[in-house]
Parts: structure tokens; C-alpha cells; sequence
């Protein structure tokens, strides 16, 4: 049997014979299997594919992959076979055997990743500008500052009371409150609950009860934990996780608060990321995220709370029809509702049937649209469409019996944030569809679902700013949290 490095080199030698006289190949010698198996996938591609695809993807001796056209099939699947055998008659080198079933996964997404920058050249967005009309495939629309920049840092979440009055978290901790008239009080609301500044944690999500009006109840979503020494630099070191609480705002002051929910001190980590978080109401239940912390794994496992949506009683009971999970190892957490989540950071109820719909953070190429059903596993990290950030392979798995397929999924990656069912009347062509801010595209893009399928996707707005959230306001206008610059604005109709 000869050694895979000599089969490596065997095929290299292979693609020089096809090669125009001074190909790359003929100057790097071909990696050693060592070398192969820890490259990431910018580095497999350079060293095994440039040479006839061409540097960029632009083509050379062989096809071109960013020009949507493809001879062998255009699904992910039929790219990553004809990776694994290729076409040897035709020149296309088969990998099977060098690439692992997981590194062809990485090169997939890879390929597609370029391939959608490429696509989406020469494409003008709709990028709003102050005083002039943007137009869009339903609706036209003007931009507004509400809040300029300069004045909020990390705005997260928004909150509307029924005075005209709104409420605005900050996540380095503090609970804004901005009038009826559009101004910003200069002052926090005092004596909300201290939040840990750990990573992308802080003060998150803000809401109130359905039941405000009578009842005054707000709910917040943060980081809770305490802090433990200092590390290496003199910072104090942290322990956080997801929490939950109500209160109500008497005289510019917290009050009244109660416990939701809280973790375990054992799941409490230092770990910086995915915290999840977002609300929903719905006949008196609280639905809620806790992202799974980086801690993979974890959000498979039920007696765990990262990685999962809880819904439980408004005042924080825990109800009686929560599901099982079949076939669950573990007992399940009281209050789990769905598993295998990565960091969802965007979730909301669609008007017209209750269907809870949630975004979800995944690896690189590998964010998520998921309409939430209890009891089920969302797979993370079985299953995903994402490779790791750096370019190594997560998983060649994007499907296993037991979880559930996304609505749809982004590659590249756009950090899908905050979600909003338009439910107002000043946009009636956007009625019901649903919003999804992104904070790396710097995006809101418009989704028609049907019968709990995305029959649409449209981007509504580009390069303001990191979208955090989206939220349509009682006032029928779209209310966008922006960070960087941190600031608010909102899309209002059109009027003559
Ligand atoms: C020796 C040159 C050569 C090398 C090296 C090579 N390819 Fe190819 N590849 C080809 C040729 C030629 C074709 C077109 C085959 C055909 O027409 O059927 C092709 C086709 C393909 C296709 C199918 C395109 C379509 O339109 O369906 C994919 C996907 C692909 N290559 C991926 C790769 C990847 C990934 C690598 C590196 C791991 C790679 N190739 C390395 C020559 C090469």
C-alpha cells in the first residue's frame, strides 16, 4: 500500500502533467498527511486547489466556482462528491482518502462562501440616507435618527410602554429610558441588577408584560454571576450565566424584583461568548434563550441549561406540559422547551399562528433560521451548515434523525441578531413578514414565511451600522438598534 503522502504526491504529480509549463505545484512540494490534517481550509485550498481553480476561485485550467454555474450539480452535496472522487477523465482530481469526509464539508462551505460574494457583486443594496426615499421589492420607505450616536453605548434591546415612552438597554449594564417626546434622560434607571461585563455578556434583553398596563411588570435578560480574583492583567475575573428577572420602574428606580430564572452555580463559566437571551410572551408564558457559553457539547445535554430555550410561567413557575424529550438520557431541566442551540440571539412569534421563530448564531456559514417546536433538538454541534471560525472543520454532518433542519441557513455567516414580525400598519406590504437584523452584514433583511417556509428573502436596508435589533414599534414604524456607530434609528412610511 503506498503511504497517503506519496498518494498526495502521486496526484500532485497527476495535476503537473495537466498543468500549463510553470504550475504552483511543480515549486511547493505536495504537504505531508501530517501537515494535511490540521490545515485550515484557506491553506488545503491554496496548496490542492489554486493551482487549476485558480488563486481567487476565478477559474484557470479548470472551472470557475463563482460564477453560480455548475456542470456537476449546484447542491452542496454534489460538490462535496465530486471533491471526493473526482473526475479523472476530465482532469478533476479525486480527494478521497487526502481530505477527510470533514475537510470536504470545510471546502464546501468555503466555495459557497465565495461564490455568494462573488454573486452578489455589482448588486446595490438599499443603503437609506437622511430626507430620500429607499426603495424596496414592496415598500419605500425614509430613515430617522432616533437616538444619535454618541449617546448610548452597545444598545442590545428596545421596549415599548404605553405612554409613547421606551426603554433601552445598554449592555455594559444600564436600563435607558427614553421619553414620549424622544429624549434620552440623562440618567440610567437606578438599582438594576448588577450584570457581569463578561465577553459578549452584560445587560441584554428588555421587555414588558403583555399585561403591562395593568400589572407594570419589565423583564430583563442579562448576564448574572459574580466576580472571582483577578487574571494575569489586574482584571477581575468573572463567572456568568444567562438570568432572568421582572421588577417595575417606580420614580426612575427599579423595584419589586423578582427571580425568573437562574442557573445552577455549577453551569456558571468564565467563558466569554453566547449568551443568548430574547423574549417571548404568549398566554402567559415567558419563553426565553441561554446560550450554550462555548460550551459545544452542552447544549445537547438536557440536564444542562446552555444551549436551550426555556419557556416557563410569567411569574417563573415551572408549567406542567412542558415536553419529555423522547429518548432523553438525562432528565430533562425543569422549564427546557428545545435543545441543541448554539447562541440564538433573535427570537419572535408569528401573529398568525403562534409559531415561536428564533436566529441563531452559528460557526462561520453556519446561522440559522429555526421555527421553534418544544421538545425538539436543533443540533448544534451534531449538525451544522458551519464550519469553525479559523477555517478548521467542525463536521461533515449537517442532518442526523432526531434534529431538526434550519428554515434556512447563511453562508457566508451574516450574525444573524434580532428578529421582529412586522405586525403594524404603516408598512401593509411587509404585514407579517419577518425582519432579521445581522451584525457582521450590517443588514435587515425581510423574510416571507408561508405555511412555515421562507418563500422570500429580501435585504430592506444596508450599512447603517451592526444591526443588534430589530423591533416594529406600537406606532406602526420599525424601530433599529445599531451598534458601531452605536445609535438608533427608525423606517417610517413614506407620506406626501
Ligand atoms: C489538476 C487540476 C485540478 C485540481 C488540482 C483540482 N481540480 Fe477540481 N476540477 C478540475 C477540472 C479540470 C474540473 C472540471 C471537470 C469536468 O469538466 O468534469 C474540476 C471540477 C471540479 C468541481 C466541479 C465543478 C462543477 O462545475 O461541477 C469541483 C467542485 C472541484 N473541481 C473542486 C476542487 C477542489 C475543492 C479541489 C482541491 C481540493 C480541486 N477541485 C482540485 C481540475 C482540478
Amino acid at each position: 500500500m503506498p503511504s497517503i503522502s506519496n498518494r498526495i504526491t502521486r496526484l500532485a504529480a497527476t495535476a503537473v502533467t495537466l498543468l500549463p509549463v510553470s504550475g504552483i505545484a511543480q515549486e511547493d512540494p505536495a504537504p505531508t498527511r501530517e501537515a494535511l490534517a490540521t490545515m485550515k481550509v484557506e491553506a488545503l485550498y491554496a496548496s490542492l486547489c489554486a493551482q487549476c481553480h485558480g488563486k481567487n476561485l476565478e477559474g484557470g485550467m479548470a472551472p470557475s466556482f463563482l460564477d453560480g454555474e455548475w456542470k456537476h450539480g449546484s447542491t452542496d452535496a454534489e460538490i462535496a462528491q465530486t471533491i471526493l472522487k473526482g473526475n479523472i477523465q476530465f482532469g478533476m482530481t479525486p480527494w478521497e482518502g487526502i481530505l477527510s469526509d470533514d475537510q470536504i464539508r470545510s471546502m464546501v462551505i468555503f466555495i459557497r462562501e465565495k461564490e455568494r460574494v462573488a454573486l452578489n457583486e455589482g448588486i446595490t443594496f438599499p443603503k437609506p440616507e437622511p430626507g430620500k426615499v429607499t426603495k424596496t421589492d414592496h415598500e419605500s420607505y425614509l430613515i430617522e435618527t432616533v437616538i444619535d450616536e454618541g449617546k448610548l453605548e452597545i444598545p442590545w434591546a428596545i421596549a415599548f410602554l404605553p405612554d409613547g415612552s421606551k426603554l433601552v438597554t445598554e449592555r455594559a449594564g444600564r436600563l435607558r429610558l427614553i421619553d414620549a417626546a424622544g429624549n434620552l434622560h440623562p440618567d440610567p434607571i437606578k438599582g438594576t441588577p448588577e450584570v457581569m461585563q463578561l465577553g459578549q455578556g452584560g445587560l441584554l434583553e428588555v421587555a414588558t408584560h403583555p399585561d403591562y398596563s395593568s400589572n407594570g411588570w419589565i423583564y430583563l435578560g442579562f448576564a448574572d454571576g459574580w466576580k472571582e480574583g483577578v487574571d494575569s492583567r489586574g482584571r477581575p475575573k468573572m463567572k456568568a450565566l444567562t438570568a432572568v428577572v421582572r421588577g417595575r420602574i417606580k420614580d426612575h428606580t427599579w423595584v419589586d424584583q423578582e427571580w425568573i430564572w437562574k442557573g445552577d452555580k455549577k453551569f456558571y463559566t468564565d467563558a466569554g461568548p453566547h449568551f443568548g437571551t430574547r423574549f417571548v410572551f404568549d398566554q402567559g408564558f415567558l419563553y426565553f434563550i441561554v446560550g450554550e457559553r462555548g460550551g459545544n457539547m452542552e447544549a445537547q445535554d438536557l440536564g444542562n441549561p446552555k444551549g436551550k430555550i426555556f419557556r416557563v410561567h410569567d411569574d417563573g413557575r415551572i408549567p406542567t406540559d412542558n415536553p419529555t424529550f423522547a429518548g432523553a438520557k438525562t432528565t430533562p431541566l425543569p422549564g427546557l422547551w428545545s435543545a441543541g442551540h448554539r447562541n440564538p440571539q433573535g427570537m419572535d412569534i408569528d401573529p398568525r399562528d403562534s409559531a415561536i421563530y428564533s436566529t441563531e448564531h452559528g460557526p462561520r456559514g453556519g446561522d440559522e433560521l429555526n421555527r421553534i417546536l418544544p421538545g425538539h433538538n436543533y443540533g448544534w454541534p451534531v449538525i451544522t451548515y458551519g464550519m469553525n471560525y479559523d477555517g478548521t472543520p467542525m463536521t461533515s454532518k449537517t442532518h442526523e434523525e432526531g434534529m431538526d433542519q434550519p428554515l434556512t441557513y447563511w453562508v457566508p455567516s451574516i450574525a444573524t441578531c434580532g428578529l421582529d414580525f412586522y405586525t403594524g400598519d404603516k408598512f401593509p406590504n411587509w404585514k407579517n413578514d419577518l425582519l432579521v437584523g445581522a451584525l457582521k452584514n450590517q443588514e435587515i433583511r425581510r423574510l416571507r414565511i408561508v405555511d412555515g417556509k421562507v418563500t422570500e428573502q429580501e435585504v430592506i436596508m444596508k450599512d447603517l451600522g451592526r444591526v443588534r435589533d430589530v423591533a416594529d414599534g406600537p406606532d406602526g414604524s420599525i424601530y433599529v438598534l445599531l451598534n458601531g456607530p452605536d445609535s438608533i434609528v427608525r423606517i417610517v412610511p413614506v407620506t406626501k
